[in-house]
């Protein structure tokens, strides 16, 4: 079984995978490679760890110090990984390439962002999160702040969100809106209405999600720094907000989020973050099976 988008699993596979967290057995023998084409720092660490604890061993493909130099395939690649190891973590800038590998591929494949488009163990991140500060999965309202047209780990979010039942608002600078395609989809599938705008209304939310304005992926790195200059969460943006607000971020933030929020009860996204470990080994130990 592969883990590559958010999109190919239903509520109680979500729920099972997120039980799964707390109880992992150890897979002593079994080895995990992680293959990033694009720089990591949580999502590359945290897997390593995860095998570490789950008894693994861990190998890591550098790409610049691989065959890839001599012009090999990302195809060919993978089918060299695939007989290395037996789970293998892909980051990769095209959209479409974890399924690629996951073709390519026998043993499990995790997606761990491709391109714009989907960051599912983010996700899983992000609800084990939210359960374990708000008691439940459903019933609250979210509101999504930042750039969503590029936001990989949104685009995974706002899916499992909306399939949970919860009240989502979408607030980004304009020309970074969520793709409407993905909104009347949601709103279809899960009837929730989506509230969609640039207005920063917090007083009624109960957590509150903030994304970096994702630079890499915009064609002109001025217009890039012109809205990394309007976009800014500071203790006056939190005035009236719920006493119980949680505010999470995927991390690495860029100044959206001000540093003087870090020490405030509201500013979770560190405790989020941590969670990486127990949640990738419960991933993981969900994929290989028992
Ligand atoms: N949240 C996240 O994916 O962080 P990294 O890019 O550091 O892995």
């Amino acid at each position: 079984m592969d883990l590559i988008s958010i999109r190919d699993l239903d509520k109680k596979q979500i729920e099972t995978m997120l039980e799964a967290v707390d109880k992992t057995t150890a897979h002593k023998g079994k080895i995990l490679a992680t293959a990033f084409f694009e720089p990591s720092t949580r999502t590359r660490l945290s897997f390593q760890s995860a095998a570490l604890r789950l008894g693994m061993n861990y190998i890591d493909f550098s790409p610049e110090l691989s065959s890839l130099r001599k012009g090999e395939s990302f195809g060919d690649t993978i089918r060299m990984m695939d007989g290395y190891a037996d789970v293998i973590v892909v980051r990769h800038p095209k959209e479409g390439a974890a399924r690629l590998a996951a073709e390519a591929a026998e043993s499990a494949v995790i997606n761990a962002g491709d391109g714009g488009n989907q960051h599912p163990t983010q996700t899983f991140i992000d609800l084990y999160t939210i359960k374990k500060l708000k008691k439940k999965l459903g019933g609250l309202r979210i509101a999504l702040v930042g750039d969503l047209k590029h936001a990989r780990s949104m685009h995974s979010l706002v899916y499992a969100l909306a399939m949970f039942g919860n009240m989502l608002r979408l607030v980004s600078p304009a020309g970074l809106e969520l793709d409407p395609a993905l909104v009347e989809e949601i709103e279809g599938k899960f009837k929730e209405k989506v509230e969609t705008g640039k207005e920063m209304r917090l007083n009624d939310v109960d957590v509150l999600y903030v994304c970096r304005i994702q630079e890499e992926r915009f064609a002109d790195p001025y217009e890039a720094k012109r809205m990394k200059e309007k976009f800014r969460i500071t203790l006056s943006t939190l005035e009236g907000v719920k006493k119980d607000l949680v505010i999470l971020h995927p991390l690495p933030r860029i100044g959206e989020i001000d540093p003087g929020l870090d020490k405030t009860p509201y500013a979770k996204y560190f405790e989020q973050a941590h969670y990486g470990v127990p949640v990738r080994m419960g991933i993981i130990d969900y994929l290989l099976g028992r």
